[in-house]
């Protein structure tokens, strides 16, 4: 348990904050345990549909404790920050994040697993590994190649340059750039767009476009599978009879 991490269950979503304003909400290892209970949480309970990250202060978050870096220097893939990434990247709930002011190192790499980014306009982005002497994680030295070619993410990663919000949305970061007082609005409204959708849907759908398939031909494959079962779900009958009847759908009753 840590005060710097605030988790708030809204009915559906689940909302994790960065609470350590005077410190910019630096990370640290009881932050990172607290944030990964929380996501395991939230993967485990059918009451949770998205999962949404925002900071407290001025700031998202200004990345690692760096005192936390120095004073335990042990293997990060058994400490909490290991732990933490791992569980972002194996989330199946939605998840959201918006980000204002600094949001250095995971603050970034953290919105490569996210589903859906709103920036404020005062957000400022960095990548300062190489920089500390260090490297990238939570396999942003893949993902972000991926997502906006090579020399954009060697820019990034090697200069380590702070970049702006509206920098981020056209490199394919964020998907929306707003005035900071809209931001945590625009969040948890689509926040709660998710909330109303089929759970099922959205997580099979979410499964997917995570997967890495090696050709057209698997993709298709396991569509069709998870296709052929939500057919048969009541989460389709729900959708289909509420069309017909003319009526909007009523998904949360579904909810376990
Ligand atoms: N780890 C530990 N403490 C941090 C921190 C971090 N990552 N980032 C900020 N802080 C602390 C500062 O030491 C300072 O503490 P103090 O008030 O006790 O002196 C306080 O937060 C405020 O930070 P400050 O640098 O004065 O704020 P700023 O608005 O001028 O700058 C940042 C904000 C985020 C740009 C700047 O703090 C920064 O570059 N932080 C380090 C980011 C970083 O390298 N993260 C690791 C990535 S792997």
């Amino acid at each position: 348990m840590t005060e710097h991490i605030t988790v708030t269950d809204t009915g559906g979503v689940l909302e994790i904050r960065f609470d350590r304003a005077d410190k910019k909400n630096a990370i640290t290892s009881a932050m990172y345990t607290a944030m990964a209970d929380a996501l395991d949480r939230a993967d485990a309970d059918p009451g949770i549909l998205a999962v949404l990250f925002h900071g407290a202060g001025d700031s998202f978050t200004a990345g690692n404790d760096l005192n936390d870096f120095l004073s335990a220097p042990r293997s990060v893939e058994e400490s909490p920050g290991g732990r933490f990434i791992r569980t972002i990247a194996k989330a199946r709930k939605v998840l959201i994040a918006a980000v204002h002011g600094s949001a250095v190192g995971i603050g970034t790499t953290l919105l490569l697993h996210c589903d859906l980014v709103y920036a404020g306009r005062s957000a400022k982005l960095a990548l300062p590994f190489v920089k500390l002497g260090l490297v990238p994680e939570a396999a942003s030295s893949l993902l972000l190649p991926r997502l906006m070619g090579y020399q954009r993410a060697a820019e990034l990663i090697l200069l380590g340059e702070p970049f702006d919000a509206e920098t981020a949305r056209d490199l394919g970061l964020v998907n929306r750039v707003v005035d900071d007082a809209e931001l945590l609005a625009a969040a948890r409204a689509a926040a709660a767009s998710v909330a109303a959708l089929p759970p099922s849907a959205v997580q099979q759908s979410k499964a997917l476009m995570k997967a890495s398939h090696a050709s057209v031909d698997a993709c298709m494959a396991e569509e069709l599978q998870r296709f052929s079962t939500q057919l048969r779900s009541a989460e389709f009958k729900e959708a289909a009879q509420a069309f017909l009847e003319k009526r909007p759908p009523n998904f949360a009753k579904l909810r376990g």
